[in-house]
């Protein structure tokens, strides 16, 4: 077991455990964060995704030596001073999601996607959700939710 510091959602912690264990398992077990989801396991399905120094990461195969030292940004992040990210409060206020396993995978995929476009097209949205998975039926909300939160962002 090793110590190893990192820090998330703006908050530096320190975890002892071993340099391989899977950041998915690290931010779950470890440091009470469960908002990314085991889905795949493989980069296929974008449940687990999380941003690392900025970028979209998968936190099912990174080890958490290669996230030694790096900022880490889940869900339970976006929010600030106790207030939901307008992002959140869209899904919620247009439900949606059905069983939400996917959620907190896509949140973050359209986090990422409203920083670098904030006004996107459809299939901006589209394709910026190309890798995250979704068996419900949710996907013409999940995306109406972006839009608006876009909407937002343009008055
Ligand atoms: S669990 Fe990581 S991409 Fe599916
Ligand atoms: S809401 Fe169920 S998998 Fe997406």
């Amino acid at each position: 077991m090793t110590s190893y510091s990192l820090t998330l959602n703006g908050q530096r912690r320190t975890v002892q455990a071993d340099g391989n264990t899977f950041l998915l398992y690290v931010l779950r077990n470890e440091l009470g964060i469960n908002s990314p989801k085991y889905g795949c396991g493989t980069e296929r399905c974008g449940a687990c995704r999380v941003l690392v120094d900025g970028e979209i990461a998968y936190a099912c195969t990174r080890t958490l030596n290669d996230s030694s030292g790096t900022n880490i940004v889940t869900v339970e992040g976006l929010s600030k001073e106790g207030q939901l990210h307008p992002l959140q409060r869209n899904f919620l206020d247009l439900n949606a999601g059905q069983c939400g396993y996917c959620l907190s995978g896509i949140l973050i995929s359209a986090y990422k996607l409203l920083e670098t476009n904030p006004c996107p097209q459809r299939s901006e949205i589209t394709e910026a959700l190309k890798d995250n998975l979704c068996r419900c039926g949710a996907h013409n909300r999940i995306i109406e939710a972006i839009k608006a939160t876009a909407g937002e962002a343009d008055e």
